[in-house]
């Protein structure tokens, strides 16, 4: 962290905040791995709250990789900052008094686990979902072909090199050949091989209507 550097906080603190804009923020962060539905149920939840004319907005894996995150890859190191930058943007949009859905793979319960922790020291609520299915489920339904990329061996990690010597090229398609840690006491769990998406939506807002997250 820099020097010389001095924090400013508002002339408004969270309460108020909450009470002019009628609206308490909430960070919804799925987690999951690849094809398992994040999006789907990302973008289904973020409609229907805007159609109850909530304030909500949604922070996609994918989406962000082509902009705040575009320097980053899919290396360990790479998938924390990733994590990390997330946690901060989502933490701030949660300020805002958004209802903030987050939808990014987040394989490793320390990233996960440091988000949590962020909202929880400002004092934001933070909800984590598990978004579940077998693997075989999500091989089979392997919407944008990336299963069948990684079980040929064509997804690749950074190619790593002694002098010209390739060494290693170890393989990291989340799932296949890189890890993901399931969270082991989220919020909400949702077994999307059991539940369709409509389901989904409604687990999360009446989840939020029973914990006073929405009205
Ligand atoms: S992470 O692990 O949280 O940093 O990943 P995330 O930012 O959510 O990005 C996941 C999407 O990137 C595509 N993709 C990959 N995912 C996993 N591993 C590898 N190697 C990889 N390469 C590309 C893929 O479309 C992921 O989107 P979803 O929606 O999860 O399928």
């Amino acid at each position: 962290m820099s020097t010389n550097i001095t924090f400013h906080p508002g002339s408004v603190d969270g309460e108020e905040r909450i009470a002019l804009t009628g609206q308490r923020g909430v960070t919804i962060w799925l987690t999951g791995l690849s094809a398992s539905g994040k999006s789907t149920i990302a973008c289904a939840l973020e409609q229907h709250l805007l159609h109850l004319h909530r304030f909500v907005y949604r922070l996609d894996g994918d989406n962000i990789r082509f902009g705040l995150n575009k320097d980053l890859g899919f290396d360990e190191k790479s998938r924390n900052e990733n994590i990390r930058r997330i946690s901060e943007v989502s933490k701030l949009f949660t300020d805002s008094s958004c209802i903030t859905i987050t939808a990014f793979i987040s394989p490793y319960r320390a990233d996960r686990d440091l988000a949590r922790e962020l909202h929880q020291k400002a004092l934001l609520p933070f909800l984590e979902v598990f978004v579940d299915a077998p693997l075989a489920v999500l091989e089979e339904r392997d919407p944008k072909g990336l299963y069948k990329k990684a079980r040929a061996g064509e997804i690749k990690g950074k190619p790593i090199l002694q002098g010209q010597t390739l060494i290693k090229c170890p393989a990291d398609f989340t799932g296949i050949s890189a890890p993901y840690e399931a969270p082991e006491t989220p919020e909400i769990h949702i077994k999307t091989d059991e539940t369709s998406v409509e389901g989904s939506v409604r687990i999360i807002t009446d989840y939020l209507a029973k914990n006073g997250y929405v009205a």
